[in-house]
C-alpha cells in the first residue's frame, strides 16, 4: 500500500508528501488510530486529504496509508432498524441528550439466511441469491453486488450467518472467483447502476394534505423544504418519515444540533407504523451527523445516506430519504473548501456547490433495477437559509434541481398555522401527472379541485391586499365570498397539526372526502350568494362550524360522518338558496 507523511494540518484538512502513487478520491487511513480520510487533490508529490474524524493530536510526520479503493460504505440487510454516523458506523446513543460520535465496531450480528439459488446457476449483478431476516422479522433480498457476475460455485445453506461472512462464491467468465456476503461495500460517491430510469407516474403519498393535494411529489421525485429557523422543517420531515407510503425510510440528520437529533433518536424507536402496526424503526435507517461531530464527515453523510437508499431501491423497494438539512451540508463543504485554500464563490461557498447539489438530487429516480424489479428513491431536503432569505446560494441552486418546492413561511409559522407551507411561494411541477392515479383511487375531480383551491388562495392574497387599503366591508359581495371560501380551504383543509392524534397523517381516501366536501360547499355557497344570501347567514348555519373543524373531528374510519356532514350542507345551504329564490319571486310579483 502507498504511504505518505503529513506536512501540514488545518482542522480536518491535511497536506502530505509522498513518492508513491495515490488515486484521487482514494480512501486513506491516518496515523496509528487509523482515522478515515479521503484524497481530495493531488499535485506532483503533494496530496491533500480530508479526514472524517477529529484530528486533534495529529502531528507532522505521521504516516498516511492508502487503502487502494475509494471511500466506501458496507450496505446490507442489517442496516434496517439501526442508527449510524455519516460514514455508516453504528452510533452509540447515550443517556445524555447528545449524540456521541460512532467509534463502535463494525456490525456483525447474525441474520437468518435462506438461499434462493443453487450450484451451477448463472447470476448477474444485482440478482437475488437469498433472503435475509433481521431482528425485526422483515425479510430482505440478498443482492449480488452490481459489479459482480458469474456461475454459482458454492452457496451456504439456510441458517444464521454474520452479515459479512461469505455465503456465495461466483466464478466469472474469466475464471476468477468472487466471494460474496449478505453485505457488500459500495463507493458512496458513485450512483449504483440501474437497468433503466423511468419517469414516475405515481405520487408518493405523504399523508400531508397540502402536499398530496396541492404540491404533490412523485415516487422517485425530489423536493426542497426551505424555511427560516423554527418554521417547522424538522417537524415536517419527521411527519413525512412517519406517514409517507414508502417501503423504507432513510432519515439523515445532517449538522443539526445534537439535542434536536437526540429527540429523533429517542422518539423513532417508540413509534408504530400506521400501515402495519409494527415498529416504524423496522423499516427505517437513521443516519446522524450532528453539529458536534467532525465537519468533513457531514460532507460525506449525504452520499452515505443516498447510497443506502439506492441499495434498498435495488431490492425493488420504494425508498424515501429525508435530509435535515442540506444547508448544514453545504456549510461543511464551505468550511472544508476554505481550508483547502480554494477560491470562494457566491456566499463563500465553493464554485462546485451547484454541481454537488445536482449530483445529489440526480440520484432520485424510479428505476428498473439490475435484478429485474422496480424501485425508487425519493429525495426530500430541508434548507435553512440564513435569515430566511430564499435568494441565497443553497436555496437558489437547489431550486434548479428539484421538481417540488415547499416553502415554509415565517408569518404562517408565527400565526401557528401548520404546516407553515406558503401556497403562493410553493410549487410542484409534476402535479398534473398524478391526476390519473387519483382518479383510479376514487377522486376523478382531484385536478379540478386542486386548481379551484389554488385559484382561491391566489385570489385571497390579492383581495387581502386590497382589503387592507379600502377595508374588507368595502369589497363587493362576490369578493367577500372568495375570502370566505379561501378561509375555509385554509382552516378546514390545509391546516394539519403534526401533533394531533387524529390528523397527523391523512389517507388518500380521507383527503379526497374532505376535498370533495369542501368543493361542494363552495359551489353551494356561490349559488346561495347568487340567490341573495348574506355571508353572515352562511356562517350562522349549523353546518359551518363542523365544516371548519372536520380535520380534527372526523377520523380515518369515519367516512359516514363525512356523508352526514355533506347531507347537512346540502340541506341547510339548499334552504338558503330556496329562500332567496322565493324572495326574488315575491319581489317579481310585488
Ligand atoms: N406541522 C406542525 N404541526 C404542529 N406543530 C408544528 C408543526 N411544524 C412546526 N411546529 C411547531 O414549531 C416548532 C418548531 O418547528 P421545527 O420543525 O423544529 O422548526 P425548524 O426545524 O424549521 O427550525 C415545533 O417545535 C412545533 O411546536
Ligand atoms: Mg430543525
Amino acid at each position: 500500500m502507498s504511504e505518505a507523511r503529513i506536512r501540514w494540518i488545518s482542522g480536518p484538512v491535511l497536506r502530505a508528501v509522498t513518492e508513491e502513487n495515490f488515486a484521487l478520491r482514494e480512501a486513506v487511513e491516518v496515523g496509528p488510530q487509523r482515522l478515515l480520510g479521503e484524497v481530495v487533490s493531488l499535485d506532483g508529490d503533494e496530496l491533500v486529504v480530508q479526514v472524517y474524524e477529529d484530528t486533534t493530536g495529529l502531528k507532522p510526520g505521521v504516516a498516511i496509508k492508502g487503502t487502494g479503493h475509494p471511500l466506501a460504505i458496507r450496505v446490507g440487510p442489517g442496516l434496517l432498524g439501526r442508527m449510524f454516523d455519516g460514514l455508516l458506523r453504528p452510533l452509540a446513543v447515550t443517556d445524555s441528550p447528545f449524540v456521541t460520535p460512532g467509534v463502535a465496531p463494525p456490525r456483525s450480528e447474525a441474520l437468518a439466511f435462506r438461499p434462493t439459488v443453487k450450484k451451477g446457476d448463472r447470476l448477474s449483478g444485482g440478482a437475488t441469491f437469498g433472503e435475509a431476516t433481521g431482528t425485526g422479522g422483515r425479510a430482505q433480498r440478498c443482492l449480488v453486488p452490481p459489479d459482480c457476475e458469474g456461475e454459482v460455485v458454492s452457496i451456504a445453506s439456510a441458517g444464521n450467518h454474520p452479515e459479512d461472512a461469505t455465503l456465495l462464491t461466483l466464478r466469472d467468465a474469466a475464471g476468477a472467483i468472487r466471494e460474496i456476503a449478505m453485505s457488500h461495500p459500495w463507493p458512496v460517491r458513485v450512483p449504483r447502476p440501474v437497468r433503466a430510469r423511468s419517469p414516475g407516474a405515481k405520487p408518493l403519498v405523504t399523508g400531508q394534505r397540502i402536499l398530496d393535494c396541492l404540491f404533490p411529489i412523485g415516487q422517485g421525485g425530489k423536493a426542497a423544504i426551505p424555511g427560516g429557523f423554527g418554521t417547522g422543517k424538522t417537524v415536517l420531515l419527521e411527519a413525512l418519515a412517519k406517514g409517507c407510503d414508502a417501503d423504507v425510510i432513510v432519515y439523515l440528520g445532517c449538522g443539526e444540533r445534537g439535542n434536536e437529533m437526540a429527540g429523533v433518536l429517542e422518539e423513532f424507536p417508540e413509534l408504530t407504523d400506521p400501515r402495519s402496526g409494527r415498529p416504524l424503526m423496522e423499516r427505517t435507517v437513521i443516519i446522524a451527523n450532528t453539529s458536534n461531530m467532525p465537519v468533513a464527515a457531514r460532507e460525506a453523510s449525504i452520499y452515505s445516506a443516498v447510497t443506502v437508499a439506492e441499495y434498498f431501491r435495488d431490492q425493488g423497494l420504494h425508498v424515501a430519504l429525508m435530509a435535515d438539512s442540506t444547508s448544514r451540508w453545504a456549510e461543511a463543504l464551505r468550511e472544508v473548501s476554505g481550508r483547502f485554500g480554494e477560491l470562494p464563490g457566491e456566499g463563500g461557498y465553493p464554485a462546485y456547490l451547484s454541481s454537488r447539489l445536482a449530483d445529489f438530487y440526480e440520484r432520485a429516480a424510479v428505476v428498473d433495477t439490475l435484478g429485474g424489479g422496480n424501485g425508487s428513491v425519493t429525495l426530500m431536503g430541508a434548507i435553512s437559509p440564513p435569515s430566511g432569505d430564499f435568494s441565497e446560494p443553497v436555496t437558489s441552486h437547489t431550486k434548479r434541481y428539484v421538481r417540488a418546492f415547499w416553502a415554509l413561511d415565517v408569518k404562517r409559522a408565527q400565526a401557528r398555522f401548520y404546516p407553515a407551507i406558503n401556497p403562493l411561494a410553493s410549487y410542484a411541477e409534476d402535479a398534473h401527472v398524478f391526476a390519473e392515479w387519483w382518479a383510479a383511487n376514487g377522486n376523478p375531480q382531484w385536478l379540478a379541485l386542486r386548481r379551484k383551491f389554488l385559484t382561491l388562495l391566489d385570489d385571497q392574497a390579492r383581495l387581502e391586499r386590497m382589503a387592507r387599503i379600502i377595508g374588507k366591508d368595502a369589497l363587493p359581495l362576490r369578493q367577500q365570498l372568495t375570502l370566505f371560501c379561501a378561509e375555509l380551504v385554509n382552516e378546514a383543509f390545509l391546516r394539519q397539526s403534526a401533533l394531533s392524534a387524529i390528523d397527523r397523517t391523512a389517507s388518500p381516501a380521507r383527503q379526497s372526502a374532505m376535498m370533495r366536501l369542501i368543493g361542494r360547499y363552495i359551489e353551494l355557497a356561490e349559488a346561495a350568494v347568487n340567490a341573495g344570501a348574506k355571508l353572515e347567514a352562511l356562517a350562522r348555519l349549523p353546518c359551518y362550524r363542523p365544516m371548519l373543524r372536520m380535520s380534527e373531528e372526523i377520523g380515518e374510519q369515519e367516512g359516514d360522518k363525512f356523508a352526514a356532514l355533506a347531507e347537512s350542507v346540502e340541506r341547510e345551504i339548499g334552504a338558503l338558496i330556496h329562500a332567496g329564490e322565493r324572495d326574488d319571486a315575491a319581489k317579481a310579483v310585488g
